[in-house]
């Protein structure tokens, strides 16, 4: 059931013990979204193992099945996806509703875009503030056509272009979104589609089109930008695909095992794809011990088991160069920070103001009603640490989470480091990213 269907769903959480054992994370939600998309424009079946089945990525698949490909779970929990072809979308029947996801919504537009069919996008109460404009403007130059609402919002229409023409396109935000909806888009677009990115952003799409057997090449130019060249109208090769463990869901239990004393944790599977992974070398960085074990490769991505002790953190400069490769760990570092000793400075989190809830307004406030001493910049906060001792936590209170599963789950991580607990509005958007986050820390004894 969707997140806005359903009644909110308020939760307590609290300090029970430390985090010991051995955990296993779901699959990457990034590289799943794009395994279905890629497997439904091949031609044959694709097998995916490790699919996250969060509800983002089933978005994701209903949109890929309305549009054509045929998607199904079988029984041991592969997912096989039999494929269209790169030109073969389908007009959907109805509006596409992509709940709670930005990363269907911006990627699927941007298939859409070079194929001569009209969808109607639908989400959620906190999809519905995003910005797509970022989407618009570059896949309008390849020739699609949109009706959006007054901000370039959803609820929006695509009309995608008869003869879609290829761009070269600079980013003007480190976005692998729009790097991706730009690529997917030109993967029905005659000639070379050239992506031009001045700041490194996870390369998932790069490596599976690649893994699918597209033409892309990556260059550095001269200012030490990335160049992406993919060649259109490629014929797809399915793919056999396991999908590694997700860094961003394994962050919530590494930063929990590092602040709950007495922890001893193993979490098994987590990708490590450096344009992913900045948050571990960041809690290194603050004192937190994580080792990386049995490293190996999985779906072309390095994959290793972190083995997380509890540490004493102390606060850090963090250098915003390596905000791409953790922007959606901020909401739980600034909980690490919050429990390190003296002060951690962040900046150039502008991005963050428009992820599912402006995060870093959303994290100022749960965590100062957690009782951390907390300073709002434009783009960023300066947390001064307890230096290990609990939090004092929400007690009557109820944090505001807005929609938003990473606000809903660095929380929860923070009232395992509290006296009183820490109780969030809804724990119900969790399920979009990690619906077994909360069958795990209770597996870890944490909860
Ligand atoms: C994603 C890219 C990032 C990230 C999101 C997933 C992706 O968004 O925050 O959770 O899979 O491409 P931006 O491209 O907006 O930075």
């Amino acid at each position: 059931m969707s997140a806005s269907s359903a009644p909110a769903q308020p939760r307590r959480f609290a300090a029970q013990g430390p985090l010991t054992g051995r955990i296993r994370v779901p699959g990457d939600k990034s590289i799943s979204h794009r395994s279905i998309m890629l497997g439904a424009l091949a031609v044959g079946e694709t097998r995916v193992t490790g699919l996250l089945e969060g509800e983002d990525v089933l978005s994701t698949a209903a949109a890929m099945r309305a549009m054509g490909a045929v998607i199904e779970r079988q029984a041991n929990g592969d997912w096989l996806v039999a494929g269209v072809g790169v030109g073969g979308l389908l007009q959907p029947a109805g509006a596409l509703d992509m709940g709670n996801s930005g990363t269907s919504t911006r990627l699927l537009l941007g298939l859409v875009a070079s194929h001569a069919i009209t969808a109607c996008f639908t989400g959620d109460a906190s999809l519905s503030k995003r910005p797509m404009g970022r989407v618009i403007a570059p896949l309008g130059q390849i020739g699609a056509a949109f009706t959006a609402y007054p901000g370039g919002r959803l609820p929006l229409i695509v009309h995608g272009a008869d003869t879609p023409v290829p761009i070269t396109y600079r980013l003007p935000v480190a976005s692998a979104q729009v790097k991706s909806a730009v690529l997917l888009a030109g993967l029905n677009t005659p000639g070379v589609t050239t992506v031009i990115e001045p700041i490194p952003t996870r390369d998932h799409s790069e490596r599976m089109l690649r893994g699918f057997g597209a033409d892309l090449r990556v260059e550095t130019d001269d200012d030490g930008a990335r160049v992406i060249r993919l060649t259109g109208q490629p014929e797809l090769r399915p793919q056999t695909i396991t999908v590694p463990g997700d860094p961003s869901s394994a962050a919530f239990f590494v930063v929990a095992a590092l602040i709950v004393p007495g922890s001893d944790l193993i979490v098994e599977n987590v990708g490590l794809n450096p344009t992913r992974a900045a948050l571990f070398d960041v809690l290194r960085l603050m004192g937190g011990h994580i080792d990386a074990l049995n490293l190996r490769e999985v779906g072309g991505e390095p994959v290793a088991d972190l083995h997380v002790r509890a540490s004493t953190l102390h606060g850090i400069t963090v250098d915003p160069a390596v905000v791409p490769a953790m922007v959606d760990e901020f909401p739980v570092l600034f909980v690490a920070a919050a429990l390190a000793r003296g002060r951690t400075v962040t900046s150039g989190l502008d991005e963050l103001r428009v992820k599912e809830s402006d995060r870093i307004a959303a994290m100022r406030a749960a965590l100062e009603l957690a009782g951390a001493t907390v300073t709002e910049t434009d783009d960023g906060l300066i947390i001064d640490g307890t230096g290990g001792t609990l939090l004092p936590g929400t007690g009557a209170d109820t944090i505001a989470t807005h929609l938003d599963h990473r606000i809903a789950m660095a929380m929860a991580v923070a009232g395992l480091a509290s006296e009183r607990g820490v109780t969030v509005d809804d724990t119900r958007p969790i399920a979009t990213s990690f619906p077994m986050f909360e069958r795990l820390l209770a597996e870890t004894g944490a909860a």
